[in-house]
């Protein structure tokens, strides 16, 4: 595999499979478009990415909760939402062998930009430009709109009175609960209903291994303000000076990709970002995305130009992470959705929507930082993959690193063996640890190196003597000594020691 400069997608596919991360859905059956299992090394990876998520914007906070909705809803929910209307996108088919495209992507992949996403336009930009299937060279017939749900029945009759969908989104279950949370907790204005699950959503064209599936999972926030407190936010001052390079929409509709280096406080000041706690909620996330090892060097904030805001959107802006293989690509979505889910969820259900703050009933308005869990891990393990002196190296943060150590008898003689496996044993009490007696010790280093396990520890000679081991940094090379009775507490604070610095800096 390649350094991070000209890593290919194909290279980090076949690194991701090989090494235990991902592995294509029902693959000894040929795989299943948009569809990854996680393997060991994902599994551990997509945990503790999760678990720090939760920790930073649920935990540790005092104005947000979490919930965990059912992944199959109610099907009056997405007519509320404006999804059965409006979650679509357009679809091209061949007239010669039928083969199906996303018009979008197809007109993209023959570099043309799509100004406005209507029928009419990509119509007649096919049309103009002389697009065709690139499979069979037919002509490819008009566009027309598929809705990106999945659907399924209740119960055993296949009717359409039975039909649910599986959410595209988490976000609804929240606004569906939004009473419940905000009368059983004793919530006040303002506050925040968090949650992590699965999403579904029938894409035309899943592409770009994690980038985009069929099957993903959203880490969502939907953050509730009463309407003419919008700028009222008494935690600004945590983000103000950060500095983000921005997109607006104006610089776009330009026709330039221009960023401003801005600090948030200019950024809301100038009237870039319409909401004080808009411009809070971007800077949140850009702290979490830093503190788990997301090189922000690599991130931007681009806001949506008007002909591409969702339905339901009044300002949306996309973390966008710079991929080596396909540019910018958004990560996260960070939107002001006013009042219109609640508002419909109102309309639809009948029941009131409205809360009291200081005396004022109110429909609140909606901050939602929306993220996508595969699209961050290929950004974290694009920016750790590294190669240095001819071996790859994942410089992931400790935080997130699936394994943080290895335990490695120097021989594989019997009283090394004996000695490393007793202490390899201990160590997975408290952490997540591998062992491998076989190879030369280099080769061991660099294999733990290439999956990122920050530390390893080696039984030598002197262990049996003294009972202590090495400790090998990933990064430097560099190693300590120390006792085997203190290795827990050592790795620990050297774990500990590396969040701090981490988190001094993000
Ligand atoms: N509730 C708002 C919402 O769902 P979105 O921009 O459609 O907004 C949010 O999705 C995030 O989910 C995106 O920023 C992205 O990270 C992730 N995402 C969206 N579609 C995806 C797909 N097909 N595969 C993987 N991740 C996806």
């Amino acid at each position: 595999m390649q350094a991070a400069q000209t890593l290919t997608l194909e290279d980090l596919t076949s690194f991701c499979i090989r090494k235990g991360f991902f592995f294509p859905s029902g693959r000894i059956y040929g795989g299943l478009r948009g569809f990854y299992d996680y393997g060991p090394l994902g599994t551990e990876l997509r945990k503790e990415v999760l678990d720090d998520w939760w920790y930073f914007f649920v935990r540790r906070r005092v104005d947000v909760v979490g919930i965990h909705g059912c992944i199959i809803t109610h099907p009056k929910t997405w007519e509320a939402s404006g999804h059965v209307e409006a979650f679509f996108d357009y679809l091209v088919t061949c007239t010669k062998c039928g083969k199906e495209y996303r018009a979008d992507h197809l007109l993209e992949d023959y570099g043309i930009k799509v100004p406005t996403l209507n029928a009419e336009t990509i119509s007649s930009l096919i049309k103009e430009k002389g697009v065709r299937c690139p499979e069979c060279g037919g002509t490819l017939g008009e566009p027309a709109p598929f809705n990106l749900m999945f659907s399924t029945y209740i119960g055993p009759k296949r009717t359409k009175s039975n039909e649910a969908y599986l959410r595209p989104e988490t976000a609804q279950l929240i606004f569906l609960n939004f009473k419940d949370v905000y009368f059983s907790m004793g919530m006040k204005l303002p506050f925040g209903i968090a949650q992590i699950g699965e999403v579904f959503r029938n894409e035309i064209s899943p592409r770009g291994f994690l980038f985009r599936l069929r099957e993903f999972t959203q880490m969502e926030i939907e953050y509730f303000i009463n309407p003419r407190k919008l700028d009222d936010c008494p935690t600004f001052d945590e983000v103000a000076q950060m500095k983000v390079k921005l997109l607006p929409a104006e610089t776009q509709e330009a026709g330039s990709e221009e960023t401003i280096t801005t600090t948030l406080q200019e950024a809301w000041g100038k009237g870039f970002i319409k909401s004080k706690w808009h411009a809070y909620w971007i800077g949140e996330s850009l702290k979490w995305l830093g503190r788990i090892g997301i090189n922000l060097e690599k991130v931007r904030v681009r806001e949506h130009v008007k002909s591409e805001l969702a339905h339901y959107a009044i300002q949306t802006f996309d973390i966008e992470y710079y991929f080596p293989f396909m540019g910018w690509k958004e990560i996260e979505g960070i939107s002001n959705r006013g009042d219109y889910d609640l508002k419909r969820h109102q309309e639809f259900s009948g029941k009131s929507m409205a809360v009291e703050d200081d005396g004022e009933v109110v429909i609140p308005h909606v901050i939602e930082p929306s993220f996508g869990l595969e699209r961050i891990l290929l950004a974290l393990i694009v920016d750790a993959y590294k190669v240095a002196r001819g071996h790859a190296i994942l410089s992931l943060n400790p935080r997130v690193a699936p394994v943080k150590v290895a335990v490695f008898p120097i021989v594989d003689k019997p009283e090394f063996v004996k000695k490393a496996k007793t202490i390899y044993a201990n160590l997975k009490k408290h952490f997540t640890a591998m062992y491998e007696e076989k190879g030369t010790i280099g080769r061991r280093y660099y294999d733990a190196d290439e999956v990122g396990v920050p530390f390893a520890v080696t039984v030598d000679g002197r262990s049996l003597e003294d009972d202590t081991v090495t400790v090998r940094f990933r990064d430097t090379k560099e190693q300590i000594r120390i006792p085997v009775s203190e290795l827990v507490p050592t790795l620990k604070r050297l774990m500990e020691q590396d969040k701090e610095t981490l988190e001094a800096g993000a």
